[in-house]
């Protein structure tokens, strides 16, 4: 199969939106813009490898805006749009991919059907993007007075990812450098590439300015629906110096048993989000007969949650725990543990509760033979 990589571009400033941050690292719906398309992405089946092209100061925005994703190391951008294109062509070189696909980091809203329309197109041509046909009346004005009508027939608003052969799109913009062509078609039609033009959304606009922000921030909130999942899991106490609850080591007269590090919250919460999204439950995805998952830090059951909810093109929008024992006490803890569950999701800490309860002394939980943990998800999905 032919090999198809992603290039997002975001080491733009933003100027035409303003602000301190570039608007690629700014919220949407608790995420930075940035991270819904490497989210994307990152989870599509057809693409084997997502590189981002940033700006040098911005790395601990990229970090936080990348964390848990699977990509290639981002590598440094330029000036302009199309010299931030080229370096990224020119780091992925060593690939060798077949495909590239070259998308806006300011452009959150792509699905996974535009995204195979792309591909597909560039079996039978040099490049392909998505466009809508311009539907409006077009003018041509001057000092705030019509000059003449634009006859709008064969006029396309372009959008990305734009798709092209690999080959011949790195030839085109080692051809065109220099230029501040404001696409990479442009780029292809530069050096005499064919481009076709598919079917765009309407939805898979750009941000420019802080309305488009606001516009986009509504959109999210619909047209989907909430689903929430619940998750219980329990482990029993072994000789041992310390427990792992929700990621935080606690030390303790006992350790919990399990074949993983038996994190009882953090199982719960995996089982939660699966649950929300009706994807099985953690035993599915991380069968304890395989061997590979002794031992292993449970934070990576979460992190594979969370990103199979991105993959979907939801959101987690918040997690609740609760953690059911008589010892060791919660409390002292709490706060670390909500920063570390916090930290998993890339989630913003007012969206993650932790809480604790003992059973009076009744029941397994009550003769302190055990942990129990049950736990609550909550997920955006899209219809
Ligand atoms: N981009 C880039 N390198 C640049 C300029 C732009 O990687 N030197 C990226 C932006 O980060 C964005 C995409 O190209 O994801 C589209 O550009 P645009 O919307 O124009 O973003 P900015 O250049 O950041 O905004 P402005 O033009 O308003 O300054
Ligand atoms: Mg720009």
């Amino acid at each position: 199969m032919a090999k198809t990589v992603a290039l997002v571009v975001a080491a733009g400033r933003g100027r035409r939106f303003g602000g301190d941050i570039p608007k690629q690292y700014l919220p949407l719906n608790g995420r930075p813009v940035l991270r819904h398309s490497l989210a994307r992405l990152a989870a599509d089946p057809a693409i084997a490898a997502v590189r981002a092209v940033i700006h040098p100061d911005d790395r601990d925005l990229y970090d936080e805006a990348a964390r848990g994703l699977a990509l290639l190391e981002p590598v440094h951008g330029g000036d302009t749009r199309q010299d931030s294109v080229r370096l990224g062509l020119e780091s992925l070189a060593s690939l060798s991919p077949d495909k590239v696909l070259i998308h806006d980091g300011a452009r959150p809203f792509l699905d996974e059907a535009l995204v195979a329309r792309v591909v597909a197109a560039l079996d039978d041509h040099d490049g392909a993007i998505p466009a809508i046909a311009v539907a409006d009346t077009l003018k041509k004005g001057r000092d705030g007075l019509v000059e003449t009508t634009v006859d709008r027939a064969g006029l396309w608003r372009a959008q990305t990812p734009q798709g092209f052969r690999f080959g011949p799109i790195l030839g085109a913009h080692r051809a065109a450098a220099g230029n501040e062509l404001t696409d990479d078609s442009a780029v292809a039609e530069h050096t005499g590439l064919r481009v076709a033009l598919v079917a765009g959304t309407e939805g898979n606009v750009k941000i420019t300015t802080t309305e488009d922000l606001a516009r986009a921030q509504v959109a999210f909130a619909g047209p989907g629906y909430t689903c929430v999942g619940n998750g219980f899991d329990v482990h029993r106490f072994a000789p041992g110096t310390g427990v792992w609850l929700c990621g935080v080591r606690v030390p303790h007269d006992f350790a919990l048993e399990g074949h993983s590090d038996a994190d009882v919250a953090l199982h719960a919460l995996t089982d939660a989000i699966l649950g929300a999204v009706g994807a099985g439950d953690i035993g599915a995805h991380f069968p304890p007969t395989d061997s590979q998952w002794k031992g292993a830090s449970s934070d990576r059951f979460l992190a594979h949650a969370r990103n199979l909810v991105d993959g979907l093109g939801g959101r987690l929008v918040h997690v609740d725990v609760t953690l059911i024992c008589e010892r060791p006490k919660v409390g002292p803890h709490r706060p670390a543990m909500r920063q570390r569950l916090a930290e998993i999701l890339g989630l913003a800490l007012s969206r993650v509760s932790v809480k604790a309860t003992t059973t009076e002394g009744l029941g397994f939980t009550g003769r302190r033979e055990g942990i129990a943990a049950q736990a609550t998800a909550t997920v955006w999905m899209p219809v």
